[in-house]
């Protein structure tokens, strides 16, 4: 029996597979390379020593998705694809709407059709209102406030509505904080196109010199320093828990919600100097406007995943600094100039 992970040659999704592939599973992916590279796989066979079967299609073309499943047996999914620049979304909001749930919408048609009805979801803290007090709990006010993170909430509704009239069916829904590092051989890692949305791979560019210097977006927020402050989770730690919610879900039924961080605020800031600390880089910077729809504070408590899921955090700022470092300086441009890359 084999794991569907669509978008499993992403950033998440690439540490997925290799955390999922060490637990036992067989892993089949799916992703059209549109935000991804098929060097990530290569990458994730040399770590792990095991085979990952690529199907390079489009998770929205049902014909392609009842090819895997005609191909594969199939226990359950893991749904990573789909496009996450939240400003992006702002700007093309169309192109957010239709690919993240139609991609959705085809995958759930095409599990019922071949009786997989097991499923973890990439879901995002962005599904809490902007209003709620930290630490998040699960059972907050839902409300996101940009088009990606409306596809992110728009699916949890579809999946609750899907688990509750169809109680054989099981859905794990994991809301990330701020995932940040990498795998500690230094192969694999996060690797935006073009110039970094997100704090750790931006500071990490300019440590390396591809960037000349760090925006802060504002310190004049309430906290500590002024800063933003986020809850940094290690991408690795955030694939353990993936392993952990298909254990889960492959037990149980019903749709639950789990909030995959640490439980600690850290500021733009403070990030900057454990950065530089665990890399001896400097990193420098400007105090810049503050970002629109930026909160001050977003930290999870996480204590429900360690209950339920018997999964938590284990890797702290410092690692992930220092994983995030060694994949940097490794790839300063990500896999675009790798030698085997697609
Ligand atoms: C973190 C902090 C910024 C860049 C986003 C998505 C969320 C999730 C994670 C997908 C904030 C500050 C940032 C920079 C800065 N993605 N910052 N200068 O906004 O918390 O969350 O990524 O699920 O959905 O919203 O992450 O890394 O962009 O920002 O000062 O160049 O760093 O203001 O305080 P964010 P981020």
């Amino acid at each position: 029996m084999s794991i569907l992970i669509t978008g499993g040659a992403g950033f998440i999704g690439s540490h997925t597979c290799v955390e999922m592939l060490t637990a036992g599973y067989d892993v089949i992916v799916a992703d059209n390379l549109y935000n991804s590279s098929i060097e990530a796989l290569r990458r994730v066979e040399e770590i792990t020593n095991k085979k990952v079967k690529l199907y390079e299609v489009d998770v929205c073309d049902k014909y392609a998705l009842r090819t895997i499943f005609t191909e594969n047996s199939i226990e359950a999914v893991i749904h990573f694809a789909g496009y996450k620049a939240v400003g992006e979304s702002v700007e093309k909001p169309m192109m957010y709407y239709n690919n993240n749930l139609i991609s959705t919408l085809s995958l759930i048609d095409v599990m019922n059709e071949f009786n997989v009805k097991n499923l973890v979801f990439s879901s995002s803290a962005t599904v809490y209102a902007g209003d709620n007090s930290v630490p998040l709990t699960e059972d907050m006010k839902l409300g996101a406030i940009n088009p990606y993170g409306k596809t992110k909430l728009f699916i949890e509704e579809i999946l609750r509505d899907l688990c509750a009239a169809n109680p054989d069916w099981c859905v794990a829904l994991l809301r990330y904080f701020n995932p940040i590092g990498a795998h500690k051989s230094g192969l694999i890692g996060e690797s935006p196109k073009g110039i970094p949305n997100n704090l750790m791979p931006y500071i990490s560019q300019v440590a390396v010199g591809k960037l000349k210097r760090l925006n802060v977006f504002g310190d004049d927020y309430e906290t500590r320093d002024g800063t933003g402050s986020r809850d940094y989770i290690h991408v690795v730690d955030l694939a353990k828990g993936h392993v952990k919610a298909m254990a889960w879900a492959l037990k149980n039924t019903g749709c639950d919600a789990f909030n995959l961080g640490t439980g600690t605020g850290t500021t733009v800031l403070e990030l900057r100097k454990a950065f530089m600390d665990a890399t001896g880089m400097d990193v420098p910077y400007v105090i810049a406007p503050r970002r629109a729809g930026d909160l001050a504070e977003v930290y999870a408590l996480p204590d429900k995943a360690e209950k339920v899921l018997n999964w938590k955090a284990e890797l702290n700022i410092q690692d992930m600094c220092e994983d995030t470092w060694r994949w940097q300086k490794n790839n300063p441009s990500g896999y675009e100039c790798s030698s085997k890359s697609k």
